[in-house]
């Protein structure tokens, strides 16, 4: 039989009509940004995520920034982060003037190894930063039975929606960061969420994205007096979403759970189709959490492989079908090896991760044909 071929995105995001009409609302309202379709949004994301404060941002790296700033992380500080995630996880450290060091990572979740953390943990560590990758908790029981007192802060950029032993990420630390680029599940274009149980954090970070300001802009316009001007008593940042991302998030929202519940069929469907495939290792999920599938990622065995990973990436690309590495080992990027002096060896599984994940196609404007061509694609790699 003759396979057609056909050009299937490593991703797209899944808006149509609806957000388009949602983001016409706060352009004829006027308000567009900060007000009444942002503070919504915060309110359902909340809901959907088990905790009680919600806050919208530009990004999940402003969102990181903002929840180091509110610990009170500084010059002297030490702040963990897994050594296989996306770079701004690390960057917003130094944004902080603090010390980022790297934990290795689990070859089987590509999520942070708690025996390396153990190892890691001094008196100078402020912050904890586990890393949900492409949508899959981290053992966040196993991370406090090291971590003590230490706060946790979850990169969730890509785990809206996913789960760890019955609660939600977002709820599981100190501090919950999200993202809604467009690679994510649910998007905003450019955005993110953080969330909290913690009241005093969650005004300090509803000031801080706002300037520093002492009183949100919506307050002070349904306020008794919105012609007096906030009090502004800390360093502050905007970091502020506006209305029209937020009245398309909102919508985005609505769908978290079918666009996961989809994923999550077709992640079933590779997992079955590709598990005879001696040279791919497809994501394992253990019982009591609830994958997000933000990304599908296998880990390509190159002493099984017919070819190497890059070279069976290439082979996909000329066959129609974009795949990426699953992200990087920042250790391993110019700018951390420089700056730390650090040598790929020094975190191993982060370097295998590096080396041999990829990332193939999963998303919900795919149609069972495309998901078809793909697994057809790689049973062809010979
Ligand atoms: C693990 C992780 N952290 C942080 C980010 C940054 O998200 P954003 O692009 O919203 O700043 C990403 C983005 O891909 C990510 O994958």
């Amino acid at each position: 039989m003759e396979v057609v071929k056909r050009n299937i995105p490593i991703s797209l995001p899944h808006t149509g009509e609806e957000e388009w009409l949602a983001a016409k609302e706060p352009i004829m309202s006027g308000w567009l940004t900060a007000g009444p379709k942002v503070r919504e949004f915060e309110e359902i994301f909340a809901k959907r995520h088990g905790v009680k404060h919600a806050m919208a941002v530009t990004s999940a790296t402003t969102a990181l920034h903002l929840a180091l700033v509110a610990l009170g992380i500084k010059e002297g500080d030490e702040v963990i982060v897994p050594a296989f995630t996306w770079i701004s996880t690390a960057n917003v450290v130094l944004y902080c003037n603090a010390k980022v060091v790297f934990v290795d990572v689990d070859r089987t979740t590509f999520n942070i190894d708690v025996a390396d953390l153990k190892k890691k943990i001094t008196s100078k560590t402020k912050a904890i930063i586990p890393v949900h990758l492409f949508g899959l908790c981290a053992d966040i029981d196993a991370v406090k039975a090291v971590a003590g007192n230490i706060p946790l802060i979850e990169d969730g950029a890509c785990a809206a929606g996913a789960g760890y032993k019955g609660k939600p990420a977002g709820s599981l630390g100190t501090l919950g960061c999200f993202s809604f680029h467009p690679r994510k599940s649910v998007t905003t274009g450019e955005g993110g969420m953080i969330t909290t149980n913690d009241d005093k954090l969650a005004e300090l970070i509803s000031n801080l994205r706002n300037h520093g300001a002492s009183v949100s802009e919506e307050q002070r316009h349904h306020g008794p007096k919105p012609y007096i001007l906030p009090e502004f008593n800390m360093l502050g940042y905007n970091y502020r979403m506006t209305d029209l991302q937020a009245a398309v998030g909102i919508v985005q929202l609505k769908k978290l759970d079918i666009f996961i519940d989809e994923r999550e069929q077709w992640a079933k469907f590779y997992n079955e189709q590709l598990k005879d495939i001696v040279w791919i290792k497809i994501p394992e999920v253990k019982e009591n959490y609830k994958h997000g599938w933000q990304s599908y990622v296998v880990y390509i065995d190159e002493k099984k492989s017919p070819l190497k990973r890059n070279e069976i990436m290439e082979k996909l690309q000329q066959m129609g079908i974009s795949t990426r590495p699953g992200t990087h080992a920042p250790h391993m990027l110019g700018f951390y090896a420089e700056k730390y002096d650090i040598k790929a060896d020094d975190f191993p599984g982060a370097k295998d991760c590096n080396n041999y994940s990829m990332s193939i196609p999963l998303f919900n404007k795919m149609t069972k044909e495309d998901y078809e061509y793909v697994v057809y694609a790689l049973k062809s790699i010979k």
